[in-house]
């Protein structure tokens, strides 16, 4: 390269070949994860879709901080998720999405109203991932799937869908019944399938979510933390509950009808007591019901309601505005990355 080059252009190719390296190196860094150019947005994070607990305010709150909001479709009647819907539309004009339970009553309501509204982007989860993906994806929406096994992951790859959430043991909420945790199940989804992945499960703070990066996710789903948020439409006494609650305050129930993580109230003994004691499915089902979780998540009563949250928990401390919640999460997960690169080997 510098042969018959006068020292002065020598020094100029020198100068060039640092520049363009420097380039390069910055292009490196300055990479997005693969769901920020997926659903366009800013950070990523996905705020999960939850009963109870993820209405418009909290989805449009968390779209509006650069995060993705999911409106959580499962306790809604269909007339309400269109009024969710549109009010979201109007306090936001960032991407946000829904959580659709495939096992819920009314689902082909939801999904007719999903695609009136002209929602984008919808999280289906319970349910198996070949029913409506690609029905969805014809409307131009991107479609993701929450597992919990390896083995559904790859039949959500089959199924078509643009992004998979793989879901460990700690989650708050339905679970599944292998109790692979977080840490375990990533890194064996990721070696599974090409699609970018993103994890949920026991994620409350930025070094967690570095966690998940290194353990090759491209983003991070959170429930637990964004329950005990402002914007919320939990009752206000399972957010106290939620900040008051130590370390093995939750368990994992039902695990022979549909396995769900609990607050350990009065409620949840009941149920896993009965468990314990060989009830039939059907006695199960009638203790649960749907009408539980409403009383505990959204009514407030912390004795006979249903109160699902995660391990993580423990480690929630304070009701906080979606937006800081955000901005702390991003804080300590670029702290996390630094402090990581110290590390000498
Ligand atoms: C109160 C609550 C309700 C939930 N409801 C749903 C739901 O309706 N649909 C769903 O796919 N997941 C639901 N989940 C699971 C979350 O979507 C998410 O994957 C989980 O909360 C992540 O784990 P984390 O709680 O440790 O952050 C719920 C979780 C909580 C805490």
């Amino acid at each position: 390269m510098f042969l018959n080059k006068s020292p002065l252009k020598q020094k100029i190719d020198i100068i060039l070949a640092g520049f363009i390296i420097k380039i390069i190196q910055q292009n490196q860094t300055l990479m997005k994860p693969a769901v920020c150019d997926l659903f366009k947005i800013k950070y990523p994070i996905v705020q999960a879709g939850m009963i109870w607990c993820s209405g418009w305010e909290l989805a449009s709150a968390v779209s509006n901080a650069g995060g993705l909001g999911l409106i959580g479709s499962g306790s809604m009647y269909p007339e309400v998720l269109r009024e969710h819907i549109q009010k979201c539309k109007q306090a936001t004009s960032k991407p946000f999405g829904v959580n659709v339970p495939l096992l819920y009553p009314n689902i082909e309501e939801h999904i007719e109203i999903i695609i009136e509204e002209g929602v984008k982007i919808v999280f289906t989860s319970a349910g198996n991932p070949k029913t409506w993906t690609q029905q969805l994806k014809q409307h131009g929406i991107t479609v993701v799937h929450v597992v919990s096994n390896v083995k559904f992951a790859l039949k959500c790859q089959e199924a078509g869908v643009d992004a998979i959430v793989a879901e460990g043991f700690e989650a708050g909420g339905h679970n599944g019944r292998e109790e692979t945790t977080t840490l375990v199940l990533l890194p064996m989804v990721k070696k599974a399938i090409q699609i970018p992945l993103i994890a949920a499960g026991g994620i409350g703070s930025g070094a967690s979510m570095a966690a998940a990066f290194a353990l090759g996710a491209d983003g991070v789903q959170i429930g637990s933390l964004f329950v005990a948020t402002q914007e919320s439409s939990a009752h206000q006494n399972f957010k106290e509950a939620i900040i008051k609650s130590n370390e093995g305050d939750t368990q994992l129930t039902l695990k022979q009808l549909t396995p769900v993580r609990l607050i350990k109230n009065k409620f949840f003994k009941e149920i896993d007591d009965a468990e314990k004691r060989g009830a039939s499915n059907e006695e199960l089902q009638q203790l649960l019901g749907r009408a539980r979780a409403k009383k505990g998540m959204f009514e407030g009563d912390l004795e006979e309601g249903e109160l699902e949250i995660g391990q993580v928990s423990g480690a929630i401390k304070q009701i906080k505005p979606a937006a800081v919640v955000i901005e702390e999460l991003m804080k300590d997960f670029k702290e996390t990355l630094e402090s990581v690169k110290q590390i000498e080997l």
